[in-house]
């Protein structure tokens, strides 16, 4: 069964869209609407393949490939970012046509090399560098740290499209290829978070990489990113987008991120939510139980928030596990001007609010205040104090 698609005279989708995928990176994304691994045909005067896909569909992409065209017809590869989702079929492949030049940047080569201890014929490129296909010439474009050191895009002239790798995609799995034909909030949602739990940490370079292909003045017709849709309609509303979101993006939302043992921190997280809500009803405010609320969605939750609220039970001199985990990540993502605070019930100690406290901070987060504890289950007054701890909270924002 042919399952490659045409986006144009010259190019052919020739990825593999994977609905079954609910985590990646191990356990670390959760991809509960699947995903896709895109990859490229570029048929001119010579032809080039633009990335491959995950290395569990390496057989499956080359004999997909082969009923598309005969591999010895391949004259380039184009590996715009080594990670595995898209280099995992190389060494299927380069079985088949083991001297095909495979053009990347010089930390290409390192990752590639690093995965798969091949010395394939490798062409090391950077910003400028241009590869001729007859009609069409290939420009490449180092973007480093979009979001790997390795990362380039690769923009094809003659049909005004930018290969953007994992720049502007999306964990999305579907069969209709671009982007308005699919439902517009499922993409929304899939985008932002894509953007909050990958490129948050680098948004200062995402602004710049952005501003400098802008001032290039590229016509530009389509954006065929390695995940999820191709920007085909307003391809300009994802670039404007990710402007906006690498700019420290918040909205008027503060979250409540808790775990719990006996229900006191929680009960303590509805108190303080009901007392910002009463202070400033324009405000939004979420809860999220970081047992139980998966921890991708908190993140995204955190990346659109103005400020934070941080509780946990105390568990033998410590906080809870979930909560560690989420802050293990929270402080990789390096977010900025977001307020936060802790808070949480004990019943012998309590540390886990000092704790908390010094956490947050560590991770970029400004500290409102010290902190709220409250020993053993709360009762009415103890709510109480919740309620008005949220109301100075969100005052003092
Ligand atoms: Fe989609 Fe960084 O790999």
């Amino acid at each position: 069964m042919q399952t490659s698609k045409p986006l144009t005279d010259k190019v052919t989708w020739v990825g593999k869209v994977d609905w079954d995928l609910v985590k990646f990176h191990g356990e670390e994304f959760s991809t509960l609407k699947g995903s896709s691994y895109n990859s490229y045909l570029i048929r001119d005067e010579k032809t080039a393949l633009i990335d491959t896909v995950w290395l569990p569909y390496d057989k499956e992409f080359v004999s997909n490939l082969k009923q598309e065209i005969a591999l010895s017809e391949i004259d380039y590869i184009v590996i715009n970012h080594g990670e595995v989702d898209h280099s995992g079929a190389l060494p299927e492949l380069l079985r088949e046509i083991p001297d095909t030049p495979i053009y990347c940047t010089k930390n290409g080569v390192r990752s590639l090399k690093g995965h798969y201890h091949e010395d394939w014929n490798f062409v090391p490129v950077q910003t400028g560098d241009t590869l001729e296909l007859g009609e069409t010439t290939l420009t490449f474009v180092e973007a480093p740290m979009l979001h790997w050191p390795d990362t380039m895009f690769t923009y094809m002239d003659s049909e005004k499209i930018l290969f953007s790798n994992d720049a502007f995609g999306q964990h999305y799995a579907t069969e209709s290829l671009y982007n308005d034909r699919v439902d517009q909030c499922e993409l929304y949602e899939e985008a932002l978070k894509y953007y909050a739990n990958i490129l948050t940490p680098f948004s200062a370079m995402v602004k710049r990489k952005i501003r400098e292909v802008l001032d290039l003045n590229l016509p530009l017709e389509m954006i065929c990113t390695s995940h999820g849709v191709i920007w085909k309609n307003d391809p300009m509303q994802i670039v404007n987008q990710y402007l906006e979101w690498a700019d420290n993006y918040q909205e008027n939302q503060i979250s409540i991120v808790y775990d719990t043992m006996w229900n006191g921190t929680r009960r303590m997280a509805e108190a303080i939510a009901a007392g910002i809500q009463k202070a400033d009803s324009s405000v939004t405010v979420k809860l999220f139980n970081a047992g139980k609320e998966d921890k991708n969605d908190i993140v995204t939750a955190l990346f659109k928030s103005k400020a934070v609220l941080m509780g946990s039970s105390t568990v033998n001199n410590r906080y809870l596990s979930a909560i560690g985990g989420l802050l293990e990540m929270v402080k990789g993502m390096k977010f900025k001007d977001k307020k936060a605070a802790a808070f949480g019930s004990y019943g012998w100690s309590g540390e886990a609010v000092k704790l908390l406290s010094e956490d947050l901070t560590q991770s970029g987060f400004t500290l409102v205040n010290d902190g709220l504890k409250t020993m053993w289950a709360p009762d009415e007054d103890a709510l109480d104090a919740c309620a008005a701890y949220g109301q100075r909270f969100v005052e003092s924002l």
